[in-house]
């Protein structure tokens, strides 16, 4: 357990659904109070706002090892593959873009809407929530312009090797795009040791931020080479310049960003990474690989069958059980005051620095009690 006093809720529930939204702390809460104080003592505090809008992208910068000319700061991680996706040009050679079938939605979605381009997307497929790397293997070639493949999947956990596959992407010539939402704050993620060349990920889940946040990394010898024509007056290279005869773009990943950022947010994200930080994401990654254990091997004694594999090398934060029916499981332990989640026919759980063994325990206390929505 770690810092679970800062978290109001464990007052009076068992909160086990930061792959779908992390807790409140009591800092995040005083960044949105400290966001209303500066704006009622400053009235407009456009130069106090781009400070904040700096600090954020150094935030996003440092969890992930990168330089904060590399990362664009976004609404949503919808908002930063479409800017990225318009700076592709599908009409030359690399027309291909390969998406793995772990991606949440809104990722697919894009390149799918880049087939009016002439983009051509091909998923690989999963089979028993694994993507062998031969797949990979066989479907990125010298046609393919970017590989997308999500950390760990939204709806299972399961988790891919982004190094194994940005090495293959790579002697195609192909590019890698990861997205990090379902990692990122759970365990240390390096771009330049993974040797990806794009990255995404949000500031809801586990970095304990709010919704409409989220940040786009852009490896430094690529920008010159990508062009958005999804744009607006913060990607230009001076903000204030308000030229309306032309577009220049900033020579950093800045160009991939768009209109006013959200500020609150600004002020939030702020305060979850800082928090995150202050424990360190070796520290965090080691406190869930013991949560989850006890889940996995709780589910293993009772026959309960789990979507996740169960090697801690190939899941994530999140742990999946199967349900005949999940949606009734999700409410009764809501009654009881155990928030999860749900998705594709499965129970997720997934614990975060705040929870403790004895929030398993209860959980596996209650899921015995409603064992027959459990397939076994
Ligand atoms: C892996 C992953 N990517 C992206 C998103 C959402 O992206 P957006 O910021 O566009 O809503 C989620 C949210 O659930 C997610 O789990």
């Amino acid at each position: 357990m770690l810092l679970r006093n800062h978290f109001p809720i464990f007052e009076d529930k068992i909160f086990l659904n930061s792959c779908s939204k992390g807790a409140l702390s009591r800092e995040v809460e005083s960044a949105y109070l400290d966001y209303l104080r500066d704006w009622n003592d400053h009235g407009s505090p456009w130069e106090l706002w781009m400070e904040k809008l700096s600090t954020c992208r150094s935030a996003f910068a440092a969890l992930i090892n990168a330089e904060p000319d590399e990362v664009a700061v976004t609404t949503s991680v919808s908002a930063a593959v479409s800017a990225l996706a318009s700076a592709f040009d599908f009409a030359g050679a690399r027309h291909k873009v390969v998406v793995s079938d772990f991606e949440f939605p809104t990722v697919a979605q894009v390149w799918h809407a880049q087939e009016h381009r002439g983009a051509k997307i091909i998923h690989v497929p999963e089979t028993d929530g694994i993507i062998p790397l031969d797949r990979y293997e066989a479907t990125i070639d010298e046609q393919t312009a970017v590989v997308s493949i999500s950390h760990a999947c939204y709806r299972h956990g399961s988790r891919q090797d982004p190094a194994a596959i940005a090495a293959i992407a790579h002697r195609q010539g192909a590019l890698t795009l990861l997205d990090s939402y379902q990692t990122l704050g759970t365990m240390p993620i390096d771009v330049k040791a993974l040797g990806v060349d794009l990255l995404v990920g949000g500031a809801l889940k586990y970095l304990l931020g709010s919704s409409g946040l989220a940040f786009l990394y852009v490896r430094k010898e690529l920008i010159s080479q990508l062009q958005p024509i999804t744009t607006g007056w913060f990607a230009q290279e001076d903000i204030f310049a308000l030229d309306i005869t032309r577009h220049k773009p900033a020579d950093s990943a800045r160009r991939f960003e768009s209109g006013t950022p959200p500020v609150p947010n600004l002020y939030a994200a702020t305060a979850g990474i800082t928090l995150i930080q202050s424990v360190g994401t070796g520290k965090i990654a080691a406190h869930l690989q013991e949560l989850t254990g006890i889940l996995k091997e709780a589910a293993h004694k009772r026959n309960y069958r789990l979507a996740t594999p169960k090697d801690p090398e190939r899941h994530g934060a999140l742990i999946a059980l199967r349900s005949h029916r999940v949606e009734e499981l999700v409410a009764r332990l809501e009654q009881e005051g155990i928030i999860v989640s749900s998705r594709d026919g499965n129970l997720r759980v997934s614990p975060h620095l705040y929870n403790n063994g004895d929030d398993i325990d209860r959980l596996v206390d209650r899921l015995h009690a409603h064992r027959e929505l459990l397939v076994r």
